[in-house]
């Protein structure tokens, strides 16, 4: 698959080399093309570099590691009719962090500024670090990737394509959930400051189905 990136930072890098890893054709985007040609060297494989338009264009399924929407960055947004845009970017995190002021998403935003596209919000709590793991050293550690998007084919090909480099989707339900997957971001963020352990992921591990030993579960609260 064709996969480009808008910005050609931390996290398009690493992803890049990860996705290059699992075969697939890989255009960084950058304001400056010279940047993303030469992380495109850097990974080696067949990354090429270019700009975020270029992108825009040519590519199947775009990640935004730019924090801000499409069309404050791009020319024009009418190539990404129908492409599934992944976002995987969080707020910044200021000190003195209020939640009650971020009950919208930044994969929300896209998804209005580009209502033609399809957006999934994706690969936001997992730190650059993880994928200092191969797909088998995910796979095997049981890594789990949260997703929320409103249309379902898109999801299954993000779906695929976190399968490739080793993660586990669990899908979240709509767009409209994407909040709650940016603040989880921001609890594991917290974490990370305060610990220095950035390979934290979040995850459901799930025991062992069994028999109730005591009875089922009766009305009452959750
Ligand atoms: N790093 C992590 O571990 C991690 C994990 C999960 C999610 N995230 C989220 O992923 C996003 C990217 O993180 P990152 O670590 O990759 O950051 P980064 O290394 O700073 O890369 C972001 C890229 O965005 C581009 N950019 C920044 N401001 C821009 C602007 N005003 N207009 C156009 N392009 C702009 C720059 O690309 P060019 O200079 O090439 O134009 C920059 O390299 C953030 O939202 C972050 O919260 C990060």
């Amino acid at each position: 698959m064709r996969i480009g990136f808008w910005g050609s930072g931390n996290m398009a890098r690493v992803l890049g080399g990860a996705w290059s890893v699992a075969g697939h054709q890989i255009t960084f985007g950058s304001r400056d093309a010279e940047k993303s040609r030469s992380v495109a060297e850097e990974i080696g494989f067949s990354a090429i570099g270019g700009t975020n338009d270029a992108v825009a264009e040519t590519c199947e399924v775009i990640v935004s590691t730019i924090r801000a929407v499409p069309s404050s960055f791009i020319t024009s947004t009418s190539a990404l009719a129908g492409k599934v845009i992944i976002d995987l970017n969080n707020r910044d995190l200021p000190r003195d962090y209020k939640p009650e002021e971020f009950l919208h998403s930044l994969a929300g935003a896209t998804q209005k500024d580009v209502p033609s596209a399809r957006i999934v919000k994706a690969l936001n709590n997992q730190a650059m670090e993880v994928f200092n793991c191969d797909a088998a050293a995910l796979r095997e550690a049981g890594v789990q990737a949260f997703i929320a998007g409103d249309d379902n084919e898109a999801k299954q090909t993000v779906i695929e394509l976190l399968n490739d480099i080793g993660l586990k989707p669990v899908d979240f339900g709509p767009l409209s959930n994407a909040w709650l997957l940016e603040l989880q971001a921001d609890i594991l963020r917290t974490y990370m400051f305060a610990t220095g352990n950035s390979l934290v992921t979040p995850g459901f591990i799930e025991a062992p189905r069994a028999e109730p030993r005591f009875g089922e579960r009766r009305k009452g609260t959750y």
